[in-house]
């Protein structure tokens, strides 16, 4: 396979993914299975870093494989797995932990966000070493390329520095890999509150727009998205950051141009423009669901989809860490 090879994850941390999720992340994971050598999963060993219940996690991770697939992941072009089946994933991610200064892993962002809504007594040391697992997610697999959104812009920098650290101290081991953000979708935002990121753990109920939630529950929400007091529907995210998110999650949904969508409703109220953008919300997660539905229905056809997906990824991560264990010494 001489195509580039390209690693993403997503955390089992919510029920339902949500549409930041998709637009940010999982469509362009769905595009590159056609143009690249695609490894995705589910980082489950993320989702315990700030608490968690075992039923719950065990649920999510199998809701996440279902909505992965409903969303256009086809096992057969792309290698789908649940982290915790690797046990390279957390071995690599020691290995690293090593060669990462304490102080370089404390000034990554989201740790910094995430320990001070949480006090440092609960915060975990999980939670520290978090962006460390996620550089091993990357470089077990030689990625050359990772799809993400743009709040892992940091934590893509720290694997590179990993990456390069490593290849000079104990030998060429790993692809230094480089970040593939789409600029227009990288970062959706709050409905409620449109500067901060849609986020599954941050988020009000209503400022997020989950795939499997009752649609018109979420037409509800869109109509109701907190805008500026302007009246003019214009795309600028420094003075109207909520009317440039829908506009920007319309764009990407009907597959049109922000340019295109200003002249359609130039002269146009928000009322108008919310309650299209509702309707072709709905309209795309309706199917979306009863995808999901269908798939949470064969346990079995899930679980085949797992192993495959576990073996396919063993075979190339266990050649990368016996690689690394040899230069290491072991
Ligand atoms: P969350 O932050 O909602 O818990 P994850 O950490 O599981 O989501 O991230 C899964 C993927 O979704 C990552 O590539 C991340 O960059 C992307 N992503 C998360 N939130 C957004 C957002 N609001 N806009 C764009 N991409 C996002
Ligand atoms: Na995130």
């Amino acid at each position: 396979d001489h195509r580039p090879r390209v690693l993403s994850g997503i955390q089992p941390t919510a029920d339902s993914f949500h549409l930041g999720n998709y637009l940010g992340a999982v469509r362009n994971w769905v595009a590159m299975q056609e143009t690249a050598d695609a490894f995705y999963c589910v980082v489950d060993l993320h989702a315990i870093t700030m608490g968690h219940d075992p039923v719950a996690l065990r649920n999510r991770t199998r809701l996440s494989v279902a909505q992965l697939l409903a969303l256009g992941l086809d096992p057969e072009r792309c290698t789908l797995f649940v982290q915790s089946h690797v046990p390279e994933h957390a071995q690599l991610a020691w290995v690293l932990s090593c060669i990462t200064g304490f102080g370089e892993a404390g000034r990554m962002v989201q740790f910094k966000d995430k320990s001070a809504k949480q006090g440092s007594d609960t915060t975990s040391v999980g939670l520290f070493t978090y962006p460390i697992l996620q550089a091993a997610d990357i470089l077990l697999y030689q990625a050359d390329a990772v799809p993400v959104g743009e709040d892992q812009r940091q934590h893509l920098e720290l694997t590179r520095d990993l990456a390069q650290r490593f290849n000079t101290r104990f030998g060429q081991t790993f692809t230094v890999p480089a970040a593939y953000i789409v600029r227009d979708t990288a970062k959706i935002t709050d409905l409620q509150e449109p500067t901060s990121k849609m986020s599954k753990s941050a988020s009000s109920p209503n400022g997020i727009l989950e795939l499997l939630e009752e649609p018109a529950r979420s037409a509800k929400k869109i109509k109701s998205a907190v805008t500026d007091t302007g009246r003019e529907i214009l795309y600028d995210e420094e003075n109207k950051p909520g009317i440039s998110n829908l506009l920007t999650m319309y764009a990407a949904l009907t597959q049109r141009t922000i340019d295109e969508l200003l002249e359609e409703y130039d002269g146009r109220g928000y009322g108008d423009l919310k309650k299209d953008l509702a309707e072709v919300f709905v309209e795309f997660v309706k199917p979306v669901q009863e995808r999901t539905r269908t798939y949470l229905e064969d346990p079995g056809y899930l679980d085949k989809v797992l192993a495959v997906g576990a073996d396919k990824a063993r075979a190339v991560s266990a050649v990368t860490l016996a690689n690394a264990y040899q230069h290491l010494g072991f």
